[in-house]
């Protein structure tokens, strides 16, 4: 599980110092959702919002591939934030926000598009998390996000669990926000 609170403090701090190795992790990743995210942009791309964009590398690539559109990260951990703002340098259609986006995200709306890469599975409460994104969307607002696949088809994640200690492993906790909560099947491609 990780809580709101774990990416506002420890968790968060340590993304903010390795965001060079996430981005690194997604590499392959990357180019698959950035070219779904221009595909689903419209001619004038209007409002994108970026939920949970850690250090930024989607919403910098959406704002350089989508220049007419106005591109807004946002994400729970401060550091995260400066981050981001360092590497949008002066980029001028992209800016970043320190908060909930589903408490944040009515002051940008309408919504033309959302984009998420990893960052839609940790709400507490998604049915009421995602209502309110889907009241700050405009009509035909799009939703273009990458997540993993069930734990069952992340090899990586079964066998950490086998070979620790604990061999209880996070069973409990199948349904709390995490990386791999629910059996969730991607629209599109698994990664
Ligand atoms: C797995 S990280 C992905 C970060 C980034 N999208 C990337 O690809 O590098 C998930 C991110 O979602 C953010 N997050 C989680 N819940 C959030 C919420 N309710 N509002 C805003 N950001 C949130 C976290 O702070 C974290 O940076």
């Amino acid at each position: 599980m990780t809580s709101d609170r774990d990416w506002t403090g420890r968790v968060g701090d340590i993304w903010a110092t390795e965001w060079r190795r996430t981005d690194r992790s997604f590499e392959r990743l990357a180019p698959v959702l950035n070219a779904a995210i221009v595909a689903a942009a419209g001619p004038q791309a209007g409002t994108i919002v970026d939920i949970g964009c850690g250090a930024g590398a989607t919403s910098l690539a959406s704002a350089q591939a989508l220049p007419d559109g106005q591109v807004i990260g946002i994400d729970l951990s401060p550091k995260l934030i400066a981050v981001a703002n360092h590497r949008a340098g002066s980029l001028g259609n992209v800016a970043f926000r320190c908060a909930d986006v589903a408490s944040a995200v009515g002051m940008h709306a309408p919504v033309d598009l959302y984009v998420s890469r990893h960052g839609v599975m940790f709400f507490a409460d998604p049915v009421a998390a995602f209502a309110q994104l889907d009241e700050a969307a405009a009509p035909g607002a799009a939703l273009v996000f990458s997540c993993f696949a069930e734990r069952a088809a992340n090899r990586w994640a079964v066998e950490t669990v086998a070979g620790a200690d604990d061999a209880s492993g996070p069973t409990g906790a199948m349904t709390a926000p995490g990386p791999l909560p629910l059996p969730i099947r991607p629209m599109s491609r698994r990664c």
